[in-house]
């Protein structure tokens, strides 16, 4: 019997400036996938991830809001959170590089990387803002191009002829911040010397660590050869200040990666996970970062580098993948084509996203471009036409003609095992990253499931009576094919396979479990598992906000905020209607162990019966003073799998949270079950 793999996984980190957009969506739902392969293959797997939470972006964002940079960041990991968890993304740890554990973490790496003589100071000239009084990073430099002329350049790189420079060659500079002209200042820098493990490095890209095309990249810097690493920034900086230097910040960079594991050590305190299995030099566990290919140079060369330099082990593999575009073009906010995560949502399942990235994710580094139409299209004819087809044609005849009972023996098991041979091959994609391929195959089987109900059609048979136990045969057959399909396509669509595990009524699967069918057991009714989508809901994704267009007057931007927000997100009446809001009675409020924010509560909604909702108002309500009380609940909202129990609506209540949370009752005289209009 081979080991069990252990395996740590990481996304890039998400800046915590801004909200979860469908390009972070893709790298997130790459990971998740792969993560949720080797779980189902059986291996010790554990997805990391974390918000990128310093840096001067971050810093002089939180200035214009007002806020303090904890504040926005704390505010932010809120939105993320909920974001990745609503798009299916099953991480185990999602923490912040704000944090006492990646602090911890940066300052033993740095006395490691210093007690081996790899920091060095140096004196640095920077553009400094004399009335902002900061430095200022090179973005925060604009410009007239010192090769082509062209206004209003970075101080980093022309976008006109692409040539690279420091602030110091733009003619007319001026300080982003405040607009005045920026002098020039000397400042202590800490570097690390990079240029000592040229070597080292070119060997752990040599061992497979990387994608042939990254490592032609990699080849490429090092015969330019490696430069010494700037690690350090000058106060004001919202970061951690490094040790014996002080208004010296590392630089976000530094501390980013490290937030990996920062975010790994609080997976380890809450389950007893050891952090040396992974990290200790000589680790047998596999270490993989998944990232877009604009963040190589910070995975493939400093990362390792200074994993090595503190006596640590480094990535078993970095896996990068390529920018996502919409219809063809970059994501633009002018467009209309800066999707978020949250827009998406609000109008569509999540696993049909999934499943068109999944359907084209290659191992390479190509962009993908997320075409509206083909997106429509294929999700009615793959999702809906095909696979959901095989279940919706042969569910109604097992549960009304035979009582939900499968039958005892396959009439095809041939056929049965074509399907379990075709693994072998659709695991083998997964590990290699060729989502594009697995999902291929799997489609291909869909077919001969869809070929095989056709030639036996069942529908016909079943007119006469005497035929009921062949149609109860074929339909177990077809169930059965539907099923291996489904445990192939768990990874790609969770919520999917979860509603389809409680309709075979099993409550886990495996990879194996694929190899044998299920004779003989009931099933449960079955219930629409996806509906088709409308080509002119799907176009509205990216009809650019009303908000967006300029107005005669430009109204001031708190204004022009507001409208878009409301604009941007107006949703038809058929949408409200959609929604069914009814009035419910709490029968029993109780607080739910180890969860401080949530209340379980047992609701009354009338006609449609009891429900069990978790509500995140614990730190606004006495429970039991909710007992007796009328709510209001949405009524029809998938069931949430929670940690801690599963969701079955959800309650409305206002105000921003903590104790000024208020919970929506009706008047007197309302009933449970009422509609609300
Ligand atoms: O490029 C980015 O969006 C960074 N926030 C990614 C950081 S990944 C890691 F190194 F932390
Ligand atoms: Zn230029």
């Amino acid at each position: 019997m081979t080991q069990r793999r252990r395996i740590l996984v990481t996304s890039a980190l998400p800046y915590a400036n801004g909200p979860i957009h469908l390009g972070y969506v893709l790298e997130a739902v790459q990971t998740d996938i792969w993560v949720r392969f080797q779980k189902l293959r059986g291996q010790e797997c554990y997805y990391v991830c974390a918000d990128d939470t310093h840096g001067t972006p971050i810093m002089l964002k939180a200035q214009s809001e007002g806020l303090t940079p904890e504040a926005l960041i704390g505010r932010v990991n809120v939105e993320h959170r909920r974001d990745l968890a609503d798009m299916l993304i099953g991480l185990d740890n999602f923490g912040s590089t704000h944090s006492p554990e990646t602090k911890a973490l940066c300052d033993r790496i740095y006395l490691a990387l210093r007690g081996a003589g790899n920091i060095d100071k140096r004196s640095v000239r920077q553009a400094y803002d004399d009335s902002a009084k900061m430095f200022l990073p090179d973005r925060y430099v604009k410009g007239v191009c010192p090769v082509c002329g062209t206004a209003d350049q970075y101080g980093d790189s022309c976008e006109n002829c692409g040539s690279t420079y420091t602030p110091a060659d733009l003619k007319n500079p001026l300080s982003v911040v405040s607009g005045t002209t920026p002098v020039w200042r000397e400042s202590e820098h800490y570097f690390f010397r990079l240029s000592a493990f040229e070597q080292p490095l070119s060997k752990w890209v040599k061992s497979g660590a990387v994608q042939a095309s990254v490592a032609r990249k990699l080849d490429e810097w090092f015969s330019q050869g490696l430069r010494d690493w700037d690690i350090s920034r000058d106060s004001p900086y919202f970061g951690f200040e490094i040790p014996d230097a002080p208004g010296k910040y590392f630089y976000v960079w530094f501390d980013a990666p490290i937030g990996y594991l920062g975010s790994l050590t609080q997976l380890c305190t809450r389950t007893g996970l050891n952090f040396d299995d992974f990290l200790k030099a000589d680790s047998n566990a596999e270490l993989h970062h998944f990232i877009g290919k604009d963040i190589l140079y910070f995975h493939t060369l400093f990362w390792p580098a200074v994993l090595q330099a503190a006596g640590m082990r480094r990535p078993t593999a970095v896996h990068a993948h390529g920018f996502l575009t919409i219809n063809g073009q970059k994501m633009s906010k002018s467009r209309g084509t800066f999707i978020t995560a949250r827009s998406y949502l609000q109008h569509f399942s999540p696993e049909y996203l999934r499943y068109y990235f999944a359907a084209k994710l290659g191992p390479g580094i190509d962009d993908l471009d997320l075409n509206l139409d083909e997106f429509t299209t294929r999700l009615n004819s793959e999702i809906v036409g095909k696979l959901v087809n095989i279940a919706s044609r042969c569910a109604g005849f097992i549960t009304k003609n035979s009582a939900g009972a499968l039958s005892t023996a396959l009439p095809e098991p041939e056929l049965y095992s074509a399907f379990t041979a075709a693994g072998e091959s659709i695991a083998q994609a997964y590990e290699t990253r060729d989502t594009a391929s697995a999902v291929r195959d799997i489609m291909l089987l869909a077919d001969r499931a869809n070929q095989y109900i056709d030639l036996r059609k069942p529908w016909a048979l079943a007119k006469q009576a005497e035929n009921a136990a062949q149609v109860q045969s074929i339909c177990t057959q077809g169930l059965n094919l539907f099923r291996v399909l489904m445990i192939y396509l768990q990874p790609v669509l969770p919520g999917m396979a979860a509603k389809v595990r409680q309709f075979f009524q099993e409550s886990n699967w495996t990879w194996a479990d694929a190899a044998s069918p299920l004779l003989g057991t009931t099933i449960n009714a079955y219930e629409p598992l996806a509906t088709r989508l409308d080509p002119q809901a799907v176009a509205r994704l990216v009809a650019p906000a009303a908000g967006a267009v300029a107005p005669a007057t430009a109204p001031d931007t708190a204004t022009q905020a507001a409208t878009a927000a409301v604009e941007g997100n107006l949703i038809s009446i058929d949408d409200f209607l959609r929604i069914d809001l009814r009035v419910a009675k709490v029968l029993s409020a109780d607080l739910v162990a180890g969860a401080d924010k949530l209340l379980k509560l047992r609701v009354d909604v009338g006609e449609l019966g009891e429900r069990e909702i978790l509500a995140g108002i614990r730190s606004a309500y006495d429970h039991a003073s909710l007992v007796g009380r009328l709510i209001v609940v949405v009524a029809n909202l998938e069931p949430r799998k929670m940690r801690f129990g599963t969701s079955e609506g959800m309650m409305l209540a206002a105000g921003p949270g903590g104790k000024e949370i208020f919970v929506l009752s009706p008047d007197a005289g309302a009933a449970p079950g009422m509609r609300v209009k």
